[in-house]
């Protein structure tokens, strides 16, 4: 299966991504994790990426297609992957069409999570991630169960250099300018189930479930 959660900086894609993957067994290919992880080892196309990311801006096609098909290529997505963050732009939303294509492969899903503008500054502000495995948490919204430590592998909290309140919303600015048109592209394939991201995390999930096909009473 191939899925893809779309929606704007703060909306809870890499949040109910952190699930999904547990209850689907198949991996989360965020390019956002995987530019960071690029930046953290200080590589060339690591400080190339930053410099765009610290500023809110898309990192260019070449870079992060570069980055994403060679995640694609790796043995554990055999059974499908879970996209967190891309595609962003039209050129990535051809580039994953022919990817695809060439493994004999489609588009299963997109579920679009939709988030109203006013609420996501307030969520990206304050965020706290784990370095390590990249879920993210928040100190009122979504605490971790140890102060500053990840609920998962106790790794240290830290603050994405992105998530200051005047990057966040360039950050939204640009989701609505060059990536909510990609929607457009998935509509026409009939794969878009549409989401309210608000209310309770749990909440979310379920609505994310339905719109896979899955329910909470399959859980086993
Ligand atoms: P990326 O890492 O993908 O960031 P993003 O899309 O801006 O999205 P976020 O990670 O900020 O938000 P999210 O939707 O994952 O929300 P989360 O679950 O954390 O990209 C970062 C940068 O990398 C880009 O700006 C760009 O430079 C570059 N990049 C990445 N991919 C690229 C691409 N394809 N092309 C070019 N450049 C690319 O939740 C947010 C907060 O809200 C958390 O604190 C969480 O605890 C809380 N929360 C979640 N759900 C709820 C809820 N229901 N109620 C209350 N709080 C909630
Ligand atoms: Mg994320």
């Amino acid at each position: 299966m191939i899925l893809t959660l779309f929606g704007p900086p703060g909306s809870g894609k890499g949040t109910q991504a952190s699930y999904l993957v547990e209850r689907l067994g198949i991996p989360q290919i965020s390019t956002g994790e995987l530019l960071r992880a690029e930046a953290a080892s200080n590589t060339k196309l690591g400080r190339l990426a930053k410099s765009y990311m610290d500023r809110g801006d898309l990192v260019p096609d070449d870079v992060t297609v570069e980055v994403f098909r060679r995640r694609l290529s790796k043995p554990d997505v055999a059974e499908g992957a879970l996209l967190d963050g891309f595609p962003r732009t039209a050129d990535q939303a051809a580039e994953l069409d022919q990817a695809l294509h060439g493994l004999g492969r489609r588009m299963d899903r997109v579920v679009y999570i939709k988030v109203p503008t006013a609420e996501l500054v307030s969520r990206i502000s304050g965020r706290l991630t784990c370095p390590k495995c990249g879920r993210t948490y928040h100190p009122v919204l979504a605490p971790p169960k140890l102060d500053r430590l990840c609920d998962r592998d106790s790794t240290p909290l830290i603050e994405r250099d992105d998530d200051k309140a005047e990057t966040a919303r360039h950050r939204i600015g640009v989701y609505l300018d060059q990536t909510l048109p990609v929607l457009e592209h998935y509509r026409k394939q009939g794969v878009v189930a549409e989401v309210s991201g608000e209310g309770d995390i749990e909440d979310v999930r379920r609505r994310v479930l339905e719109a896979i096909g899955r329910s909470d009473r399959e859980q086993r």
